[in-house]
């Protein structure tokens, strides 16, 4: 990779891909029979992917390179001289997000290849940043509410330009070929597939994307052949050279699904679970101030200053690691938790628990920075994530932060009910029997096979709240002989409420 700095290869997710992959993508392509009549590289940087196919494909007639920086096509201009390339080669200097596709693409021959490796960055990444490398529409997957509040918005404009690209070869005769993270190619043939785009073939073939950009990432070539629609597959290949995928994923009952055979098998699991309703753990964006530790009868924050507060705001905490590692009997931080509902007004503590009112408001600033618009609109000293659920005395949790099915049984610390951080899963308990019984459901062999079926255990964060909300804990239980049991629990008055009042 070229030297450039660190601001500009993330904000242009800029990671010019070696001549040699660049060849050994084209190679395979050609093994495929893939021969097009006009070649297209959106984002092509310094021309690696062009240059291949210059070499590769000399049915094509067109080559078409763009890029936002004109250095880089510099470059490229510099390689077709001292390379000797004799074909034309037209490059255009623009955003991808203002370039005219479909006049471009109007009247290239067919077959059309899309070819190349978009930028490798978040939207998130974008915003902090403060950069404006976006499509218009960022919110392109039309998340509503709670989701595009929580950041569920993020995306990878990989992720877009994929997608962009699908749509540009609508009812033409073309191939996109492009290097990618798996998780993004994962979620381009989920979209594709659900909207039922014309795709013949799907392929992926694993790429080593710490030996090539030196990134720490599942990466990978997506190859999409459009066409007519043929069975919603795709074959995963070990190796660029491989000849027999390793694996396959499907797009069956509305989602990707990792394995076909076991999720037919277990599919009846499948539903929402009326009583058992997974929950994430509390968000509040502001440990500095909300999480302690306990010196002596002090509690001390997270900017080592000492303070004296009541007990009654103040939770035993536990976080992803805790619960990943098993170290649930006893916790290492307490939380200031400010409401029992969303929304709740929070000036009561001033009458309840002046101490800790005098606290808050001492650190109202850092509490205010709190960028997130969740906060925004909400009783000062907010925070997200809570309610009734919060305070079940039992609680069977697993971290999703973790590559690890295990489910944990989390009782109360010291009379009081655990929280949890937001990177945690929990479905609330009255009581320990009730929580072993659904920790022991959940940890069942046949309740791994069928979230297993599902996972992708190489995604960043494999195990979702979406994940766990697809088994019917009372299927299950159905399933293996225990719903006897589970009806016993659910009537025997779950809703109990734990709010103090
Ligand atoms: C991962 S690099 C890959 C470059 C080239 N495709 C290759 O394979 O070597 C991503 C490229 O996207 C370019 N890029 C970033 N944002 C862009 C945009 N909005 N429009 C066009 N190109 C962009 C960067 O300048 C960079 O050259």
């Amino acid at each position: 990779m070229a030297l450039q700095n660190n601001k500009q290869i993330s904000e242009f997710g800029d990671f010019q891909t070696p001549d040699y992959l660049a060849q050994q993508v084209t190679q395979t392509l050609r093994a495929l029979d893939i021969q097009p009549q006009s070649v297209i590289e959106p984002s092509c940087g310094q021309g690696a992917f062009i240059l291949a196919a210059v070499n590769f494909f000399a049915n094509s007639s067109q080559f078409i390179g763009v890029d936002i920086k004109q250095a880089h096509l510099d470059i490229l201009q510099k390689k077709i001289i001292t390379q000797h390339v004799t074909v034309p080669i037209k490059t255009i200097c623009a955003s991808f997000f203002d370039v005219d596709w479909l006049g471009i693409l109007h009247g290239l021959p067919e077959p059309i290849l899309i070819i190349g490796n978009p930028p490798w960055v978040t939207s998130a990444e974008l915003g902090r940043l403060n950069s404006s490398n976006l499509p218009i529409k960022s919110n392109f997957q039309k998340i509503k509410g709670l989701g595009a509040l929580t950041g569920k918005s993020n995306f990878d404009i990989s992720e877009w330009m994929l997608l962009e690209h699908l749509k540009w070869l609508q009812g033409r005769r073309g191939i996109v070929a492009m290097l990618c993270k798996t998780a993004v190619a994962r979620k381009v043939l989920f979209y594709a597939w659900k909207q039922d785009n014309f795709i013949q073939e799907a392929r992926i073939y694993k790429i080593d994307a710490l030996k090539y950009f030196d990134a720490t990432v599942d990466a990978c070539l997506l190859i999409i052949k459009i066409g007519d629609i043929k069975p919603k597959t795709c074959y995963c290949f070990e190796h660029l050279s491989d000849q027999k995928p390793s694996e396959t994923i499907n797009y069956y009952d509305g989602r990707v699904i990792a394995d076909l055979v076991n999720y037919q098998k277990w599919q009846h699991l499948r539903g929402a679970d009326q009583n058992y309703i997974w929950r994430s753990g509390i968000k509040h964006d502001c440990a500095k101030v909300m999480e302690l530790v306990k010196i002596g009868g002090a509690y001390q924050n997270g900017n080592g200053v000492i303070v004296s507060l009541e007990d009654d705001y103040i939770y035993p905490l536990l976080k992803s690691s805790d619960v990943a590692n098993g170290r649930v009997g006893d916790c290492r931080k307490y939380v200031l938790i400010t409401q029992q509902y969303i929304g709740e007004e929070t000036n009561k503590i001033q009458e309840q628990a002046p101490q800790t009112w005098r606290y808050l408001q001492e650190n109202a600033a850092a509490l205010e920075k709190r960028s997130s618009s969740v906060y925004k609109k909400c009783p000062e000293f907010s925070i997200f994530g809570v309610g009734n659920y919060t305070f079940y005395p039992w609680k069977v949790a697993i971290s999703g932060f973790y590559k690890k099915l295990n489910f944990q049984v989390v009782p109360s610390i010291n009379n009081r009910p655990v929280i949890f951080d937001d990177t945690v899963y929990f479905v609330p308990c009255s009581s320990e029997e009730e929580a072993n019984f659904i920790a022991e459901l959940l940890n069942y062999s046949v309740a791994r096979v069928f979230f297993n079926s599902m996972i992708f255990w190489s995604n960043k964060r494999p195990i979702t709240i979406d994940l766990l909300k697809q088994l019917s804990i009372q299927a299950l239980a159905h399933e293996i002989g225990r719903e006897a049991e589970y009806i016993y629990y659910t009537n025997k008055g779950r809703y109990w409420s734990f709010v103090k009042v």
